[in-house]
């Protein structure tokens, strides 16, 4: 007698659900809560899931600085780190420097001495030299070059960026 068996027909292949997690993070000063995967870095979160789309993604490898933004008035590259890992930080991006009404001191001498020309790094350059200047660690033109080296631009337009830089760092405050 031979037995033989019957093998139930497949069903739909199981769909792969990706795990969420609430993160909470203070994004230029309005507290936002997130459903991300833990593995969702912090340049992803505000660029796919807050719509930041000031901060750029350049190597996404922590080699370009185009990703720079300020969490807890330090500056990281976002593409570098996890969402996650920034819970509760208070994070500013290029949209929270300044206003369209009111620029950041940065902002407006980027545009006074024409420091960009096709602008994909210029957010980065400018979150970096925000905390270059409060940092404090700058004084010469050499050491504004070094501090920022961390930030490309591969328009070459560094004389311009330094200049910039060094004119808000040699502006008295009001
Ligand atoms: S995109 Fe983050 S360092 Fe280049
Ligand atoms: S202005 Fe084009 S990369 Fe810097």
């Amino acid at each position: 007698m031979s037995t033989s068996t019957t093998q139930a027909p497949l069903g739909p292949p199981a769909i792969a659900l990706a795990p969420v997690g609430t993160v909470t993070l203070k994004i230029n000063g309005v507290e936002r809560q997130l459903q991300i995967a833990p593995w969702t870095t912090l340049l992803d979160a505000l660029r796919e899931y807050l719509d930041l789309t000031g901060t750029k993604k350049g190597c996404d490898h922590g080699q370009c600085g185009a990703c720079t933004v300020l969490v807890d008035g330090k500056r990281i590259n976002s593409c570098l780190t996890l969402a996650v890992m920034k819970e509760g930080a208070d994070i500013t991006t290029i949209e929270g420097l300044g206003t369209e009404e009111k620029l950041h001191p940065l902002q407006q001498a980027f545009i006074d001495h024409d420091a960009f020309q096709c602008g994909y790094c210029t957010p980065g350059q400018i979150c970096s030299a925000a905390a270059l200047l409060t940092e404090g660690k700058a004084k010469t033109t050499a050491e504004i070059r070094e501090l920022m080296s961390g930030n490309i631009c591969r328009c070459g337009a560094y004389t311009n960026i330094v200049a910039a830089i060094e004119e808000v760092l040699n502006t008295p405050k009001a």
